[in-house]
């Protein structure tokens, strides 16, 4: 420990000098700035990415029961995503923590507005010095932080040290290739207004200023004209200080990525969207793909094809990943898997979606042979999320809870007794490789687990 009287080394100071810059600047405007009653239901969009169901299914490939853990919220802002880890997440306890009182003051406020203040608790806490809770994490979100951290590879060694041995950290990091033109464009700003550093009003209206006039040839104004037209104020402004003003903004390439897990001994189990990162965006057409270039591609390692990725389409913003003290589990694709092994596998809905209003809108839409989109219970982009009429009847037993995949055979065997056109008893085969693609699509959409 330091001794508080001696002064202190050039490096502690430079620490501390950047965390109390980064300390005004979100007392300054705490994040995200959403207003305390907004309700965390109208956001589906967060509900997958922070429900633990979805980090441990990624990782072990089974559903595991969630009651009773600890979750650590790490520069948790104003509390809006530790109020969604707790809403998405029954049975568990939050704890946030950020350097910034005034987002703590709001945190505390959101979790009393919405009765939660029982699950949630908020301290004023740098990272560096979690261990003094004295608490043990099953699971970490660190969200849009990592990246702020005048030193992330000591941070992300400390996240380890307060995991549980068989927890799970989501954290993420600005990606070096698309953040670039960002970084570039902060410093050009702060060529031409030094105060655009300071994240004042003054700064605000600086920039603001310096939008208007820039040319539309430049990247920024580009962004920012798509982004203007459909931003309230106060989202224009958060958006001016994420991107513009934002105090310690630092990115990192995939291979710095890596290595900064390396260095922490902290495993990789995934990206939190990978459907932003699928290979086959890259090109016009999978079909047309010459053979050896799709060889190529598939002989490719995770970390090689998002390299590929980011190489030719930089528009992720964040890595954004799931790691452990653990390796993922090894699980032969889906596609690979043979009847024998879909004969045994057992199917559940992600638990998220066994509410009432789900299973009421699945059984009105069996009933009235509609079609069911699962896109607005939670939405994972780029991926078929629709469910055709004449296959519902094979969902419906799984409201009752996880089923084996022969008895949804077995259901649309009940509905299905005989081929349409000959009139001859249908194969079963016929009617489980049918199901077998849709279950496929809704496991890579998130919709369902399907566990061995
Ligand atoms: C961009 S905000 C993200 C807020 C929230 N995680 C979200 O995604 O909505 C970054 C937060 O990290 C906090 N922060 C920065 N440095 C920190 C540190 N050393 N320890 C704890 N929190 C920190 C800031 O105060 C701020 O609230």
């Amino acid at each position: 420990m330091p001794n508080s009287s001696s002064p202190p080394s050039p490096e502690s100071s430079e620490q501390s000098a950047e965390l109390a810059a980064l300390r005004r600047q979100f007392d300054g405007t705490p994040y995200p700035w959403v207003s305390i009653e907004e309700n965390i239901k109208e956001s589906p969009a967060i509900f997958h990415q922070h429900s633990l169901a979805t980090a441990f299914y990624r990782r072990d490939f089974r559903q595991v029961d969630t009651t009773g853990m600890t979750i650590l919220d790490v520069g948790c802002g104003s509390g809006y995503k530790a109020l969604a880890l707790a809403h998405v997440n029954p049975g568990t306890t939050v704890v946030g923590i950020d350097i910034s009182p005034k987002s703590i003051e709001l945190a505390k406020q959101r979790a009393e507005f919405w009765e939660l203040s029982d699950r949630l608790q908020f301290h004023v806490l740098d990272v560096d010095n979690l261990e003094q809770l004295g608490q043990i994490f099953d699971y970490i979100n660190c969200d849009e932080t990592l990246y702020l951290l005048p030193q992330p590879l000591a941070s992300l060694k400390v996240l380890n040290r307060v995991l549980a041995a068989d927890g799970i950290l989501r954290t993420n990091l600005h990606n070096y290739n698309q953040r670039l033109r960002f970084l570039n464009a902060q410093k050009a700003f702060s060529l031409l207004d030094p105060i655009s550093s300071s994240n004042s009003q003054d700064a605000i209206d600086n920039v603001s200023e310096l939008l208007e006039n820039l040319s539309p040839k430049t990247f920024v104004k580009s962004v920012w004209t798509k982004a203007d037209a459909k931003l309230n104020p106060e989202k224009k402004v958060e958006l001016i200080q994420a991107n513009f003003l934002l105090h310690g903004d630092r990115a990192f390439t995939l291979a710095e990525t890596f290595t900064l897990l390396e260095q922490s001994n902290l495993e990789w189990c995934g990206l939190v969207a990978p459907q932003r990162w699928d290979w086959k965006q890259v090109f016009t057409s999978e079909k047309s793909l010459p053979d050896r270039l799709k060889t190529t591609i598939l002989s490719f390692n995770e970390r090689q094809r998002l390299e590929l990725v980011n190489g030719l389409l930089p528009d992720n913003r964040l890595i954004d990943f799931w790691c452990s003290h653990t390796p993922p589990t090894e699980r032969s694709p889906l596609e690979d898997w043979s009847p024998e092994q879909w004969e045994t596998a057992t199917v559940a809905w992600h638990p998220i979606l066994q509410t009432d209003d789900f299973h009421r809108d699945l059984i009105t839409a069996a009933r009235s042979l509609r079609s069911f989109n699962l896109q607005q219970y939670f939405n994972t982009p780029q991926r078929s999320t629709e469910v055709n009429a004449a296959l519902l009847p094979a969902l419906l037993p799984l409201q009752e809870g996880a089923q084996p995949f022969a008895a949804l055979v077995d259901r649309l065997e009940q509905v299905y007794p005989l081929n349409p056109i000959e009139q001859t008893p249908v194969q079963r085969e016929h009617l489980a490789q049918t199901l077998i693609t849709l279950l496929q699509n809704l496991e890579d959409s998130g919709h369902i687990f399907i566990e061995e």
